[in-house]
């Protein structure tokens, strides 16, 4: 491809990602869920921002009435229009079913005050308890534009289409995701920027090893 062809291109793929942002804005500006509390809309094409500082995540979805939810530090950003993730499933996750399955998943970001939660998420599975009534703290969001279960208590939430990759599914347990939805604590995030400051609790947890994990400090610009 020439180079004039690749950028008309990519003025395409642009135009059309500003379009269905400018219609999932609308939906969310004209749909407000009555019990949001502090969960504020965030604008598509800046969703990736929501990971892009490198928290651990929860990972739940849901399939035939069963939903479910993991821990996932191995989660990353891969593109801002259409906005994608990519997130690690090993094969042993009871979760994983849930999302072949039903095509959707969604990332939740925990925080401090969720830190042995996150852990117990991670450490016990689906396929032996229900998480959702052994795990005490653990419960859901009533937002009815999400496609997928998301976690309350949380700091942000993206709402995702499974992006099929049979291979890299099997071979790298790499599951990648069109972001469709996302959502964030507006104490927490607003205008595309993390501020932590004075919400102690609310600062995201970042994994080491076992149930250690790092939170995020200061900010600076550069
Ligand atoms: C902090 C933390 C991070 C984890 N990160 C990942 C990960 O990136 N990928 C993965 O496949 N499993 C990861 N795990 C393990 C899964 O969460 C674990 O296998 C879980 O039991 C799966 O739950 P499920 O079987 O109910 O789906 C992590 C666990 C913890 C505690």
């Amino acid at each position: 491809m020439g180079i004039s062809a690749g950028l008309s291109l990519l003025a395409t793929r642009h135009a059309a990602a500003r379009v269905a942002a400018m219609c999932y804005e609308r939906r969310m500006a004209s749909s407000p869920t009555p019990a949001a509390g502090f969960r504020r809309p965030v604008p598509l094409d800046r969703a990736t921002r929501l990971l892009n500082h490198g928290p651990t995540v929860l990972v739940s979805a849901e399939h035939a009435g069963r939903r479910n939810v993991m821990a996932a530090a191995w989660n990353m950003a891969l593109d801002f229009a259409p906005p994608k993730v990519a997130v690690v499933i090993d094969k042993i996750a009871f979760t994983r079913g849930l999302i072949e399955a039903s095509g959707r998943f969604a990332l939740s970001v925990p925080v401090r005050a969720q830190a042995a939660l996150t852990t117990a998420i991670g450490g016990t599975t689906g396929k032996e308890v229900d998480k959702e009534a052994a795990l005490a703290g653990l419960a859901w969001i009533d937002e009815p534009s999400s496609t997928s279960p998301l976690v309350e208590g949380c700091a942000a939430w993206l709402d995702c289409r499974l992006i099929p990759e049979p291979h890299n599914q099997q071979a790298y347990d790499l599951f990648l995701g069109e972001v469709i939805g996302a959502w964030a604590d507006r104490r927490v995030y607003s205008e595309g920027r993390w501020h932590f400051e004075g919400f102690d609790d609310l600062r995201t947890l970042h994994h080491v090893a076992g149930g250690h994990y790092l939170l995020p400090g200061e900010s600076v610009d550069g």
